[in-house]
């Protein structure tokens, strides 16, 4: 009997493992690993004007401005680092990561946005034929986003801040971003590995895609 239990309690506690290593998530670690290095207590206060657009725990009101709640700090860093040095250009954006000058600041401003409950969509059924494209990809061969961005797009564990969390981004900049990757006008992106895939779609299917992603 208290050899069943054991099993019974070993085989939980394998699930469990499985659910968190999918899925990110909002636990006291999961934010303490994704917030990096800063302390967003301070960057709070120093993220205030960025607030004004992306909203004051990162969830902005307008789909012209991305979500930052619950992103991975090193991800937004990179972002940062990749406007200052013009390898990625926004007529908005671009000037503001040019105020950020000191690491410090960087640093704790972006633990500020990682450290807020990951973002979170609309809600509703969701877009059947942009959940295909996630899960399984396209007949052109745009490779299924599920294997980069993890399950509903709240990034790959454990904690791979290279792949940024997507999963309840507005869709009005995710399909801004995708039709920039497929135009070459955002070519930021490591490898080349996700304009690659943003080629292989059509507008139709980064609508349905971006839809879909818009409601997890
Ligand atoms: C006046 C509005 C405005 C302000 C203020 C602003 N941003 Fe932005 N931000 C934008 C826009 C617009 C974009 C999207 C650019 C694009 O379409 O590529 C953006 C994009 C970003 C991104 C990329 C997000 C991603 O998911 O790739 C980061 C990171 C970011 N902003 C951080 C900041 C920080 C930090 C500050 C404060 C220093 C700030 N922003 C202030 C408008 C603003
Ligand atoms: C092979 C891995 C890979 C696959 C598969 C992949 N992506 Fe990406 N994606 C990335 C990487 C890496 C980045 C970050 C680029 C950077 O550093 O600027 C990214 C960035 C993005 C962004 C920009 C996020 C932001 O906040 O600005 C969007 C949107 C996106 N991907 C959507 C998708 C969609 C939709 C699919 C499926 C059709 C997909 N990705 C498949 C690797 C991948």
């Amino acid at each position: 009997m208290a050899h069943t239990k054991k099993n019974i309690a070993a085989a939980l506690l394998a699930g469990l493992f499985a659910v968190t290593t999918a899925y990110a998530g909002d636990s006291p670690e999961d934010i303490k690993q994704r917030i990096g290095k800063g302390d967003p207590a301070a960057g709070k206060d120093k993220s205030a004007v960025c607030q004004g657009c992306h909203g004051e725990d990162g969830n902005s009101a307008s789909g012209t401005f991305p979500r930052l709640a619950g992103q991975y700090a090193n991800y937004l860093q990179k972002q940062i680092r990749d406007f200052q040095n013009e390898l990625r250009n926004d007529p908005t954006m671009s000037g503001m990561a040019a105020t950020v000058t000191e690491k410090q600041d960087l640093l704790d401003i972006t633990a500020y946005f990682a450290s807020q409950k990951q973002m979170k969509g609309t809600g509703g059924k969701g877009n059947e034929k942009g959940k295909k494209i996630y899960l399984e990809g396209t007949t052109e061969g745009a490779y299924g986003c599920v294997n980069c961005h993890g399950e509903n797009g709240k990034g790959k564990a454990p904690h791979n801040a290279m792949f940024p969390v997507i999963g309840g981004q507005h869709k009005e900049y995710l399909v801004k971003q995708l039709t920039d990757f497929n135009k070459e006008d955002r070519k930021n992106d490591p490898s080349g590995m996700m304009g690659d895939i943003a080629k292989k779609l059509t507008p139709a299917e980064i609508e349905d895609v971006a839809d879909y992603l818009s409601t997890l």
